[in-house]
């Protein structure tokens, strides 16, 4: 079901959702290795999809830790608001220092992306980066996947710790990256 209305969703917006499928289960767990769960109160995830990380949020954060989940595409912010009905949701990833303020929620521990910078334009890409940066507490995680390194050089701008690793068991193999502020 999930694997449909990407793919639907693909063909109307290819730009925008970035992948013909959503990620694969091993890179769901992949990206949330390594990090201090158990620490966390406040976190949120940027390009949703239809579930596939946040699946592994839940999965890891503690019970009292809020998850702020954002996705543009009304159909799947839908699905995932029906699915995860204790999670908060917004639309757009540019927006989250506001929406932060907005809902009363203090600077986080951990960002988790699934956006497809990629097919965004640099202004774009740096409208996030510095919305991710500004919302995360000194030493809070950024934790991201391109098919590419091409977002280094930027995340080196403004993260002093940026660790990326190749992995493999997702199609098309992708690059973690680690980000810490
Ligand atoms: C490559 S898909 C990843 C989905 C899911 N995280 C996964 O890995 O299977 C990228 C998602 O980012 C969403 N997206 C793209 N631009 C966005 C933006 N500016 N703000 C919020 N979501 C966005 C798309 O609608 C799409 O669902």
């Amino acid at each position: 079901m999930d694997r449909l209305l990407f793919l639907r969703k693909f063909i109307d917006e290819p730009r925008k959702i970035g992948s013909l499928t959503p990620s694969s289960s091993f890179l769901a767990k992949r990206m949330m290795k390594n990090l201090p769960w158990q620490n966390f109160s406040h976190v949120a995830e940027l390009g949703a999809g239809t579930g596939t990380f946040t699946e592994q949020i839940i999965e890891r954060k503690p019970t009292a830790c809020k998850c702020l989940v954002v996705e543009q595409d009304f159909g799947m912010r839908q699905m995932l608001e029906e699915k995860f009905p204790t999670l908060q949701f917004d639309s757009y990833a540019e927006d989250l220092y506001n929406t932060l303020h907005a809902i009363h929620f203090p600077q986080l521990d951990c960002v988790i992306s699934g956006l497809p910078f990629a097919n965004m334009d640099q202004d774009l890409r740096r409208e996030i980066i510095d919305n991710v940066y500004r919302s995360l507490k000194p030493g809070g995680f950024f934790v991201m996947f391109q098919y590419s390194l091409q977002m280094r050089r930027m995340l080196r701008e403004y993260f002093p710790a940026v660790q990326t690793d190749y992995f493999l068991l997702n199609f098309p193999p992708a690059f973690v990256y680690l980000c810490r502020k």
